[in-house]
This record gives C-alpha cells, sequence and structure tokens, in this order.
C-alpha cells in the first residue's frame, strides 16, 4: 500500500500544478495522472454533470494500485466537496487547504478569490473562509476564459489577450484592496506572473494545486502511508483526448518537459 500511487485527477491539464509540487516535496512518490481533456471545460457546467464527471474520473483511477485520490480541480472541489464517493483511502480537494493557507496569510482581512464560474457559483471559498474566521471579507471573481487561454497555450507574460482579459476580471478584485488571492482553479498559476503583475505587489497569490499536494503529504505522513522506495518515484498520466496536445501543452504547468509515460484513454 505505502509504494501505490498518488492519484491525481482535473478536467484538463491543471491538475499538473498540484503534480509539480508534489514531485518537488514528495519525489519518491509514483504519480497517476488523468486529466479529462475531452471533457474539458468543467466550469461552466451544472452540479450534477460535475458530480458525474468526478465520480467517473475517481473510478478511473481507482482502477489503479492507488492509496490517495486528489481532486486536483477547483471546480470539482467547490461542487462535490469531500467527494462522499472516496471513503476508503485518504482524499483531498483544492479548497480547504487552499484556505486555511490564505486566512493564516491575510493581513489586512481581505481575501480575494478566483475561480471558474461553477466553483464562484458554489460560494465554497467564502464558505470555507467564514467557517475558519467570519470577520474576512471575501471578493470572489470568476474568470471563465482563463481556462481556455491556459489550455491554448496563451501564457507568456507579454500576451495582449490575455493581459486584456485579465484586466477585465482582476480590476474589481484590486478595488477591493485584497492582500490575498486564492488561485481557485488549478489552471490559472500558470498566468501566475500576468495575474501578479496587475494585482500589484503587496499581494499574495496561493495557489490551489500546490496546497492540495502539501496537504496531501500531511494526510500520508499522518497515516504512515509514504513510500518507503529510495529512488524516485514516477509519473504516468492518462488523458481522454490528443497526447500531442497533452504533451505539448503539460510543459507550461510543469516548467519542464513531461518525463513519465503518457496515454490515452476512454472512461467507458
Ligand atoms: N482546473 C479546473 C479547476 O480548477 C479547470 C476548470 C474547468 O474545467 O473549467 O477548476
Amino acid at each position: 500500500m505505502k509504494n501505490d500511487a498518488i492519484g491525481v485527477f482535473d478536467s484538463g491539464l491543471g491538475g499538473l500544478t498540484a503534480v509539480k509540487e508534489l514531485n518537488a516535496i514528495l519525489p519518491h512518490e509514483n504519480i497517476i495522472y488523468f486529466g479529462d481533456t475531452a471533457r474539458i471545460p468543467y466550469g461552466g457546467r451544472s452540479p450534477e454533470t460535475v458530480m458525474r464527471y468526478a465520480k467517473e474520473d475517481a473510478a478511473f483511477l481507482r482502477q489503479h494500485a492507488v492509496k490517495m485520490i486528489i481532486a486536483a480541480c477547483g471546480t470539482v472541489s467547490s461542487v462535490v466537496g469531500d467527494c462522499p464517493f472516496i471513503i476508503d483511502m485518504p482524499f483531498t480537494g483544492v479548497v480547504c487547504p487552499t484556505v486555511r493557507t490564505a486566512v493564516k496569510e491575510t493581513h489586512n482581512g481581505k481575501i480575494g478569490v478566483i475561480g471558474t464560474l461553477a466553483t464562484v457559483r458554489s460560494g465554497s471559498y467564502e464558505k470555507e473562509i467564514s467557517r475558519l474566521d467570519p470577520n474576512i471579507v471575501v471578493t470572489a471573481q470568476s474568470c471563465p476564459m482563463f481556462v481556455h487561454l491556459v489550455e491554448n497555450g496563451y501564457t507568456d507574460f507579454e500576451n495582449p489577450v490575455t493581459r486584456l482579459i485579465a484586466e477585465e476580471y482582476l480590476t474589481p478584485v484590486r478595488e477591493a484592496g485584497v492582500d490575498t488571492l486564492i488561485l481557485g482553479c488549478t489552471h490559472y498559476p500558470v498566468i501566475r506572473d500576468i495575474i501578479a503583475d496587475l494585482m500589484g505587489d503587496g499581494v499574495k497569490l496561493i495557489s490551489s494545486g500546490a496546497e492540495a499536494a502539501k496537504y496531501a503529504r500531511c494526510c500520508l505522513e499522518e497515516q504512515d502511508l509514504l513510500a518507503d522506495r529510495e529512488t524516485d518515484g514516477e509519473n504516468t498520466y492518462y488523458v481522454s483526448d490528443s497526447t500531442e496536445q497533452f504533451v505539448e501543452n503539460a510543459g507550461h504547468f510543469l516548467e519542464q518537459n513531461v518525463v513519465g509515460k503518457v496515454f490515452r484513454c476512454s472512461l467507458q
């Protein structure tokens, strides 16, 4: 069991921001990643559809030897919460770990949240923040175009299209005077530099994928489930659409070329 893999899923490539952190902090772990690239985006879909997709994604990972599952997707974590269909192994989404860090980081009690439409509509981050500290003021903003921009590689710092759209989305959050901004969708760290530039120097950005990865390490430590191999772990990637497209874009998320096997799979 200890040397089983950590299973990570997302609607597409965003969950790779969690994989990048896992590789850095848990280098001996094997990781099995599933990106549902054939059905992305999840962010504009109904809660019923997101729930069905999340169940199928988790079921796919469970066909492999996994000891923990991470829903590295802000939309799934927001809509489905604690994934009640995963009860026999450790599980985490991104919302709770990210909120815990953001609440610790804020000095002025004003936190911004950016995410998909479904995430913002769910109010998941606000609910969790107010559970931890009801005095914190939250400004939430959906950024529906970001996922498309990121999945299509519009990520360079000077990209005029991404900058124009980001300016439109981020202006109300900046004007609310937040000192901490939750990147509530795991795709957004890829355009972190643009977001940081537009938000200004004093604003701390929190990556939901990275926070979920750190929390996963704590869970595995607590349950004595960390791998005991001496060698580096391996990453194996499954996607429901083109592997070529995945390999081309994954480098933006991992900040290095994909190392590991990449397979196309079908959920049916
Ligand atoms: N990475 C997903 C999230 O964190 C992307 C959302 C989508 O598929 O629209 O919400």
